[in-house]
């Protein structure tokens, strides 16, 4: 298994480009099932949940070509209606196919995903709101088997506004008989990218973005070309190790927009931030400052953050509280930075970090995604050398990570094996 070996302690300088987004890529690809022809999407990302998502397809029966960067798929030969356990368990999100393969072919058997390791993640509001709209839903062996004779429209409260249970119900809806409303929708850009590429297709969709999204079904849909949205976690893991190492890095290509909550606390934290023509800007010349964070869904701070901020925090001047409410279970990287140590005490869904003056380089290993790129950046701070072990984790979801961070000067190597 590869390793990902730091030596910590030097500014980051330069600029970095930010790939596709994971999250937005990964339904945009799915929905290419609702279409008989072929579909293009470009600035797909280099990783192994992109790779896990075009093997879910094929299996299906749609055919795809391509990748990294375009990806083509052309969903005609859909013959095939299950997602079974072996594919759906190397990624939670396969539960992705689930609404396109209902709305296409009227059935679907999708293994469960279960939990993992940041918490149980039920797909209760997922299923409840494929039922509202008529379909039959079975658990069967640890599937969830679905049928429907015709979907119908309807007026849809979510529980929770899950981020990839609006994008089921959305694709669900895009075809189904009439006006579905679904009211404490996800507000996620991601959402949004999957919103606009469903219109593209020739959908009727209004209000994405936020929490009441509108969808007056249309009998069918055509293959459309798009290019997927930047990653913001990506982007927003960047622009604290920028901050974290004291350096000056323009982080080109993210949307600032998507950003607010992120910049506000960094801002407040001390750093520098300027939003200059082709970039955020992030400059860290001074320790920061603990500030408060509590992860909400978007345009709250997101979790996706928590674990990469936790680290800046725990360098800080002073303490700050940081409460994860999204995931029951996502302080798992608190054991590894407590190693290098940080001081963090966790109770209940609230971490107190008081900050250090320095960390210092351990062997440490990686748990989940944004939990390995917590150490990656623990890594980049600390004094000394930082070893990382099980950085799969890291390949599901950052595009060239080592690369891109010794681009701007840290020394950073993968050892493969
Ligand atoms: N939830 C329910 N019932 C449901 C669905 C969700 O109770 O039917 C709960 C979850 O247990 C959780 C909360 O609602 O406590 C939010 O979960 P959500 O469904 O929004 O998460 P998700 O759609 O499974 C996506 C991202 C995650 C990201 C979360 C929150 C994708 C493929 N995944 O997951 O990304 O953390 O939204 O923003 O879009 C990652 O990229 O590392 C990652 C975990």
């Amino acid at each position: 298994m590869d390793r990902i070996v730091i030596e910590g302690g030097r500014p980051l300088k330069g600029a970095v480009h930010v790939g596709g987004a994971k999250n937005a890529a990964l339904p945009m690809l799915a929905s290419a099932l609702l279409t008989d022809g072929w579909n293009t999407f470009t600035n797909v990302p280099a990783l192994r949940d992109i790779e896990s998502i075009k093997l879910l397809l094929s299996h299906l029966g749609a055919a795809v070509e391509g990748g990294p960067g375009t990806v083509r798929i052309n969903a005609a030969g859909l013959n095939n209606s299950e997602a079974p356990y072996d594919l759906v368990r190397k990624m939670r999100a396969s539960i992705l196919v689930l609404g396109p393969l209902v709305a296409r072919l009227k059935r679907a058997r999708v293994s469960l995903p279960g939990g993992c390791a940041i918490g149980a993640r039920p797909i209760n509001v997922h299923l409840k709101a494929l039922s509202d709209m008529g379909a039959d839903l079975e658990l069967v062996d640890g599937y969830v088997e679905a049928t429907a004779k015709v979907l119908r429209g309807t007026e849809l409260f979510l529980d929770v506004p899950t981020v990839t249970g609006t994008e089921n119900i959305l694709m669900a809806a895009v075809m189904a008989q009439g006006r579905t409303v679904i009211r404490n929708a996800a507000r996620e850009p991601e959402v949004v990218a999957l919103a606009d590429t469903l219109n593209q297709m020739g959908a009727k969709i209004t209000g994405a973005g936020t929490s009441v999204i509108t969808i007056e079904g249309v009998s069918s849909l055509t293959p459309v070309s798009v290019s997927v949205i930047p990653d913001r976690i990506e982007a927003g893991t960047f622009m604290v190790a920028a901050a974290l190492t004291r350096g000056d890095v323009l982080v080109k290509g993210s949307d600032p927009s998507h950003q607010n909550a992120l910049m506000d606390k960094l801002s407040r934290a001390g750093a520098k931030i300027s939003l200059e023509k082709d970039g955020i800007r992030v400059c860290g010349e001074a320790p920061v400052v603990g500030v408060d964070v509590k992860t909400l869904p978007y345009p709250g701070f997101p979790t996706d953050m928590q674990a990469q901020f936790m680290v800046l925090m725990s360098v800080a001047k002073g303490q700050s509280l940081i409460c994860e409410t999204v995931f029951e279970n996502r302080f798992i990287h608190v054991s590894e930075l407590r190693r290098m140590g940080a001081d963090i005490t966790v109770s209940g869904n609230t971490a107190a970090v008081k900050g250090v003056p320095a960390l210092s380089g351990a062997p440490v290993m990686a748990t989940d995604l944004r939990a390995s790129a917590s150490l990656v950046l623990a890594g980049l701070a600390a004094k000394g050398k930082t070893e990382i072990q099980r950085v799969y984790h890291l390949d599901r979801g950052y595009e060239h990570l080592e690369e891109k961070f010794a681009h701007l000067g840290a020394s950073i190597q993968r050892v493969k094996g």
